[in-house]
């Protein structure tokens, strides 16, 4: 029986992660380790929680000791890596969390790894899941290829590039076994609506403004959750070791003009007259260094692993607006509370 640890899986993308590894993997053992910060959430895989070889354990990555305790009592062979502080507003407000979290964390984990495994890395991997935005940011024209030279511009991306190069040096240096992706914008079921598509979608139920960063003429490159697991999935199992492999929807959109998508949609759903939600549409200051736009090349998974996304942007957001009008309960649990102080301190 196989042992993987994966981090994060109580928040937005890991919880898809936790959620096919245990369903597909019956002969897996799964370790969940998750801090539960704000964006962590048991209510996100409460469906696998009682299955026999699914494991939640509630810890922080910081902790260099309780890592290393941890892997010396499982003798994982196998990591998945998510637990990041994952949101650029925050890191403009709070750059030393995604410090301690993204970077600390990640060598936390490095180091517990290589300990464990003393250099018998057969049939072992370490798999860091990053972001596009260590990438920087693109002009109108061209794609983020795995080539393409980092130049991150936010604390969130930097943190994650500063992780992205010690897992490359620790395979270099140290010859462990790891896999590096760098995904695009993900969207779909038990996203925090602190960013843009599910808090759009959540301001939009409850008649709120929704503040547009800049002239709204910023793109990004949008994959459904849901394809992003699969990616992980494949990636996990048959990529080669010491390899990046971009993740991307092949699907850009102007934030405005997604906007305005998603309007259409909801006042479909939701019975009002068309137009209404678009006198919601609010035009505030900008976010300081705003990355223009981001575009995946994913040519690479795509030709080596036969990867591409399943579902088209229109299916992938109907079922996402779908999820977020039939869970209700689990919008108004995340957004009572803390969330509600957040707000008033980046929109006010
Ligand atoms: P998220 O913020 O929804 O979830 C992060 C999870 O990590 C939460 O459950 C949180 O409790 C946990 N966590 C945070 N700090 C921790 C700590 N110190 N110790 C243990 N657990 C901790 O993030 P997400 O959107 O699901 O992103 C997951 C990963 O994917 C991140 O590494 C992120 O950089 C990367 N990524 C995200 C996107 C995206 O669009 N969301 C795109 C590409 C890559
Ligand atoms: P976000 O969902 O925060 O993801 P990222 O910054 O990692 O790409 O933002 C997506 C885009 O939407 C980005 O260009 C910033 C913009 N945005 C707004 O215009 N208003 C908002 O309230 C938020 C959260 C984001």
């Amino acid at each position: 029986m196989k042992k993987i640890l994966i981090t994060g899986g109580a928040g937005f993308i890991g919880s898809h992660v936790v959620r096919r590894f245990v369903n597909k993997y019956p002969e897996y053992q799964v370790f969940n380790l998750d801090a539960l910060t704000y964006a962590g959430n048991l209510e996100n895989i409460k469906d696998i929680e009682d299955k026999s070889n699914y494991t939640f354990v509630k810890g922080d990555i910081v902790d260099d000791n309780f890592v290393n305790e941890l892997f010396k009592q499982y003798d994982f062979d196998g990591v998945l890596h998510l637990a990041a502080e994952s949101h650029v507003d925050r890191s403009i407000e709070d750059p030393l969390a995604f410090v301690k979290t993204n970077v600390i964390g990640t060598m936390n984990l490095l180091n517990a790894a290589k300990n464990q495994w003393k250099e018998n890395f057969e049939k072992k991997r370490f798999y860091h899941i990053s972001t596009d935005e260590v990438y920087g940011s693109l002009g109108t024209k061209g794609l983020f290829t795995e080539d393409t030279p980092y130049n991150p511009n936010s604390p969130y991306s930097a943190s994650k590039a500063s992780s992205d190069h010690f897992v490359r040096a620790y395979g270099e240096t140290y010859g462990l076994p790891y896999v590096l992706t760098n995904c695009s914008n993900n969207y779909g079921s038990y996203h925090f609506p602190e960013k843009l598509i599910p808090l759009f979608i959540n301001n939009i139920i409850n008649n709120k403004q929704l503040p547009v960063y800049g002239d709204g003429n910023y793109t990004r490159d949008w994959l459904f959750v849901e394809d992003h697991a699969i990616a992980i999935d494949l990636v996990f199992h048959e990529g080669k070791n010491h390899e990046t492999y971009n993740i991307g929807g092949f699907n850009e959109w102007k934030n405005i003009d997604l906007v305005r998508l998603l309007c259409e949609i909801m006042d479909q759903k939701l019975g009002r007259e068309k137009g209404t939600s678009q006198n919601l549409i609010t035009y505030v200051k900008d976010r300081p260094g705003h990355d223009l736009r981001y575009a995946i090349d994913a040519s690479k998974i795509n030709v080596d692993l036969g990867w591409k996304p399943s579902v088209t942007f229109e299916e992938g957001l109907e079922k996402t607006i779908n999820w977020y009008l039939n869970n209700e309960e689990w919008l108004k649990n995340v957004t009572s509370g803390a969330y509600k102080d957040y707000y008033q301190k980046q929109y006010s």
